[in-house]
């Protein structure tokens, strides 16, 4: 089990830090010049996944002290709680079991003594049942039309994770009919999600682990109001259960809001809510690419489990990449980390990735809440790589911060792109290695001079390079690959929390702003008086209600 002596103090870490010194001058230029094997060696094969390491600053001693940090730190140990079903959420007394979610059919997992995979396999069956009717047309709404339009109403991982999947199998979904996603509780969400959507063909899924989130009731709320007006003066509870189906944990207040319990698909509370897209969360994807490609999917992350709980430390993809991100911000004071898809289908990815890296791992007390004295998680972002190339990259390039970055990208374009469009494939990829090869070998002022460059301009065009990279290649973009790529995420997530020793899986700094939130409140819409604002908040307050009559 993960030791909680502190991480800095460790011989492991001090062992690190003298070899940081070591490495201090090492360019990737002299790791490769050095060692003709290197980037045959520093790749791994996990499933469909090429994942190549081998422009990150370490040499083999590196990975060998990082995975001695691992091992001092129980990682190995935790993984094995968490996929046995201990609670390892501490903080929440919860066991962690979203790799339950894609088990197999046959598998046992037991929380509680109870195997849960036979209720995870009941809610999917329940799931493909209904996904088929909305899809084959059986599922009518209140009026006896066909559904055509579905409407995700939820917020954090009741959203991200189905909209970013939505984006990235856009060519498996059923092209007819489309899903649309309402999260913001800014009613301008809502508005534009339904303002050419028939009430008589649309579908609202309301997701919600707990069915108390404040933006999501109340986007519901309006929700209905919305249906209940377009369908006419006749229309009632009855309308309401052809249109409405909720996704949650908590039955007691779905009832409350008025949705048929029979038109609620359950989730427990073993599941995080940024864990969950692989739960009933993940709905309205599956009636958009149907059951089967949903089982990929899910098949997709459970090759993934399978490899981080089993492969060896030396070729444990999730490890690595997780041992890799702890050594650039203890190490090299990486403050960020970019994940930059060369796949237009990738765009909401790294936003999926924002929740579950900055909302699991942004944390500052560890397990025993002693104050942690390292850095824990980094800043996640980034866009697709070749729209960035024309906007941030110039400071990954030639700026003061180190930033590691994630490259991601296919080798087949998707086949509906037609072959013109298909053939702008290459051009797109060429842009991905070159980006990889620009940062990491930079361009010296020796090279530059040799381009005849007058000496004024050498120090602008020169590119010092030694920016690492980890490159990540399939074939192509399809469930299973995406599920792959999710779950190596997720375990990376996963091991860098072990090593800091934090809670990964609470998620109490979105607390406050919520109950600030519903204190503001009624001091905006009625001018109320509220005990113990701040000066600044209650000058902002005055100053908003005045604009708003102005
Ligand atoms: O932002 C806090 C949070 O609890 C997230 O962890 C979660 O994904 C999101 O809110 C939505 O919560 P729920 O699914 O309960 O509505």
């Amino acid at each position: 089990m993960s030791d909680p002596a502190r991480l800095d103090r460790l011989p492991e870490w001090a062992a690190l830090a003298g070899h940081r010194e070591e490495v201090a001058g090492v360019h990737l230029r002299d790791l490769f010049a050095a060692d003709a094997g290197r980037a045959d060696r520093h790749v791994l094969r996990v499933g469909d996944l090429h994942i190549d390491y081998s422009k990150h600053l370490v040499t083999d001693e590196t990975l060998r002290l990082l995975r001695e940090l691992a091992k001092a730190r129980g990682v190995a140990e935790l993984r094995d709680a968490m996929f046995r079903g201990e609670q390892i959420n501490v903080t929440e007394k919860r066991a962690v079991l979203h790799t339950a979610l894609r088990a197999p059919r046959d598998a046992v997992i037991e929380v509680d003594g109870v195997n849960v995979v036979p209720a995870v396999h009941a809610v999917l069956d329940k799931m493909a049942s209904f996904a088929r009717r909305v899809r084959s047309g059986e599922w009518t709404g209140a009026t006896g039309k066909r559904i055509r339009s579905v409407v995700n109403i939820g917020i954090g991982g009741s959203d991200l994770g189905p909209a970013m999947a939505y984006e990235a199998l856009r060519p498996y979904t059923a092209r007819e009919s489309a899903v649309r996603f309402v999260s913001n509780v800014d009613g301008a969400d809502l508005h534009e999600a339904v303002r050419d959507l028939d009430p008589a063909e649309t579908l609202f899924i309301v997701a919600s682990k707990t069915f108390t989130t404040i933006e999501t009731i109340t986007n519901a709320t309006s929700a209905r109001g919305w249906l209940l007006a377009g369908l006419g003066a006749d229309a009632g509870e009855e309308a309401v259960a052809r249109h409405f189906v909720a996704l949650s944990t908590n039955a007691e207040k779905v009832a409350e809001f008025g949705i048929d319990p029979a038109n609620m698909f359950e989730f427990w509370d073993w599941v995080g809510g940024r864990y969950s897209f692989d739960s009933a969360i993940g709905l309205s994807l599956m009636i958009a690419i149907g059951p089967e490609r949903f089982r990929e999917l899910l098949d997709g992350f459970h090759l993934v489990d399978e490899h981080f709980r089993t492969a060896p430390a030396e070729a444990n993809a999730p490890l690595l990449l997780g041992l890799l991100g702890v050594w650039y911000g203890a190490f090299f004071d990486a403050q960020s980390h970019a994940v930059l898809p060369y796949s237009h289908y990738l765009s909401k990815f790294t936003a999926y990735l924002q929740q579950l890296d900055m909302e699991s791992n942004g944390k500052s007390v560890d397990r025993e809440g002693n104050p942690v004295d390292w850095q824990t998680g980094p800043v996640v972002w980034g866009t697709p790589g070749t729209n960035g190339q024309h906007a941030y990259y110039q400071l990954l390039h030639q700026g003061t911060k180190l930033i590691p970055a994630d490259l991601i990208g296919f080798a087949r374009p998707v086949a509906e792109l037609g072959p013109e469009l298909a053939a702008q494939h290459d051009l797109l990829m060429a842009n991905l290695f070159a980006q990889g090869q620009a940062l990491a070998f930079g361009k010296t002022a020796e090279e530059v001079r040799a381009e005849g460059i007058a000496e004024e301009q050498v120090a602008h065009r020169t590119f010092r390079g030694n920016k690492p990279t980890t490159t990540i290649l399939a074939a192509e973009l399809t469930p299973s690959v995406l599920g792959q790529l999710i779950a190596l995420y997720e375990h990376k997530v996963f091991v860098q929390g072990a090593i800091w020793n934090i809670d990964s899986f609470d998620q109490w700094g979105v607390e406050l702003g919520k109950v600030l939130a519903r204190r503001v409140e009624p001091a905006l819409t009625e001018g109320a008086a509220v005990p113990g604002l701040d000066a600044s908040t209650a000058a902002l307050v005055a100053a908003y209600r005045s604009l708003r009559h102005e």
